[in-house]
């Protein structure tokens, strides 16, 4: 390891189980340094899971409910007290559409669903942010991260209301990411991962399919958990101290990609 974040302190938002894209940041940031609380909704803390996490970084947990500023006042609050000090880097790993769970179509939805996915996924980036900038809890030269997909720019008809809720959430992130670098030199980006296999991943139908489509159609493959979190780190480390404001295609190539010999052969094959 190379010890990319000693002395950094940070919040980590959405470690489920081992699966969460942030289970492997924590861990990864664990072994560069780094200390930390993690957090969670009070409903997927009951699983206990996170407790492992915990023990074994070190670390201690605080419930919020992303979508709630009262709760998120609290983490930051108990965050910096049991830290000792302001915080250098958040990343916030949070997604969940109603719609998709009860199985609404696109064109279909229900409206009810549809906001409350939208406040979970997206707008709670947005609150998240809130807090910390009028907090001022972040030090000078942090970083804020959250996770997105490639739904955001491009169809993926089951993604559902998902990408609208990645679209959204990306121009937080340079909506929001202008006045924390103006008032607080603290850099905000958003990660645009791989399909990866975690529970929320899983829940999106046709994920096998576009997960074979992806990893066929990128020269790298798809992009693991793991490495997810390795890219993480290097955003939360002092080597990225200039890159703000962007969505990170962290996909293997595959946002870049038109076709390939694979694809070419299969549709002569199927002609
Ligand atoms: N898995 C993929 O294919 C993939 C691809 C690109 C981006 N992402 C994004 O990565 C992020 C992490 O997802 P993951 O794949 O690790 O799945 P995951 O299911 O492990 O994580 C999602 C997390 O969101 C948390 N959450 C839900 N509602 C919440 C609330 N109200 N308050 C606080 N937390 C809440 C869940 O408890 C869970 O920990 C999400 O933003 C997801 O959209 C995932």
């Amino acid at each position: 390891m190379y010890n990319l974040l000693k002395g950094k302190k940070g919040i980590i938002f959405g470690a489920l189980n081992e699966h969460s894209i942030a289970w492997k940041v924590a861990e990864r940031a664990h072994e560069e340094g780094a200390t930390f609380v993690l957090t969670n909704a009070p409903v997927a803390l009951r699983m206990g899971e996170l407790n492992e996490l915990a023990a074994k970084t070190g670390s201690q947990i605080i419930a919020a409910d992303a979508t709630s500023i009262d709760d998120i006042n609290n983490l930051v609050e108990k965050s910096i007290e049991i830290l000792g000090g302001k915080i250098d880097f958040v990343l916030h790993s949070i997604g969940m559409s109603y719609n998709v769970r009860k199985g609404k179509h696109y064109t279909d939805p229900n409206y009810d669903f549809t906001t409350k996915g939208w406040d979970i996924s997206a707008v709670s980036f947005h609150k998240v942010m809130n807090v910390l900038y009028h907090k001022k809890a972040m030090n000078d030269w942090g970083s804020i991260v959250a996770l997105s997909y490639m739904a955001a720019q491009r169809v993926f008809p089951d993604y559902n209301d998902m990408a609208d809720n990645k679209a959204y959430l990306e121009s937080i992130a340079r909506s929001f990411g202008y006045y924390f670098g103006r008032d607080y030199k603290v850099r905000v980006n958003t990660i645009s991962q791989s399909p990866t296999p975690t529970t929320a991943g899983n829940g999106v139908k046709g994920f096998d399919g576009f997960t074979a489509y992806a990893e066929k159609m990128s020269p790298l493959g798809n992009a693991s958990a793991l490495e997810c979190a390795d890219y993480t780190i290097t955003l939360f480390s002092d080597l990225t101290k200039k890159v703000t404001l962007q969505n990170l295609f962290h996909d293997g190539g595959f946002s870049n990609m038109g076709v390939n010999d694979l694809v070419m052969d299969k549709f002569i094959e199927d002609k």
